[in-house]
């Protein structure tokens, strides 16, 4: 089993960090011989789209190679993967920008999707996708206190491509709670994960 680790947070002391490991770390132990595949977006990131690749898209022409370099690797990550595993925080009530250049470079016309007249249909083969999520706030339940765009961005986003099987993982409150309730929120998180 090959797992893809992404990592969003700028910070190393990071609570997305943190719970993202925690379930690399659970997979590892339930699958002797797995392999861990990282990609640091938070400490490493991607440039937005620039306009080669903007053009590429735009075209109804075969892809210029160069234009598509960056997509096509970080494509091939993912479907060398068989579980992948993200640790992002909520930033402005959606996902950093890191993560949106990151699902810019997934999402390719002809490569990753086809447009139908019924919408567009995903060309990769579902594997689950755990989603860790830090948030300063409440995003979830009877005491929200904000929107989520997260959520449904990340969920449409990979539904288009044909990851359907996802679980997110809300860390909540980290502006408000102190260490000890924070990992007692992560705990209960890990062990009503189900790795199925
Ligand atoms: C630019 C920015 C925007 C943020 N926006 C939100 C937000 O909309 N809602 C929220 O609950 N927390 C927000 N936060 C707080 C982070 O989600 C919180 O600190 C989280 O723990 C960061 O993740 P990390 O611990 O993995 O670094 C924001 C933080 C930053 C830096």
């Amino acid at each position: 089993m090959n797992i893809l680790h992404i990592d969003c947070s700028p910070r190393l002391e990071s609570h997305s960090r943190g719970l993202s490991a925690a379930i690399v770390a659970k997979l590892l132990a339930a699958r002797a011989g797995a392999s861990v595949t990282r990609r640091d977006l938070g400490l490493q990131p991607i440039p937005h789209a620039d306009a080669g690749y903007a053009q590429a898209l735009a075209s109804r022409a075969a892809q210029d190679e160069d234009a598509v370099r960056l997509s096509e690797e970080l494509i091939q990550e993912v479907e060398a993967a068989d579980v992948l595993v993200i640790g992002t925080p909520m930033n402005n009530f959606t996902v950093p920008s890191v993560l949106k250049a990151w699902i810019d470079q997934i999402l390719r016309i002809g490569r990753t999707f086809v447009s139908t007249p019924e919408g567009k249909v995903g060309s990769l083969r579902d594997r689950p996708v755990y989603i860790a999520v830090a948030s300063g706030g409440i995003y979830t339940g009877e005491r929200a206190n904000q929107p989520d765009f997260l959520t449904p961005l990340v969920t449409a986003a990979f539904a288009c491509v044909g990851l359907k099987t996802l679980h997110f993982l809300p860390l909540q409150a980290t502006a408000f709670r102190d260490q000890a309730q924070l990992a007692e929120q992560r705990d209960i998180l890990l062990a009503n994960l189900n790795l199925a």
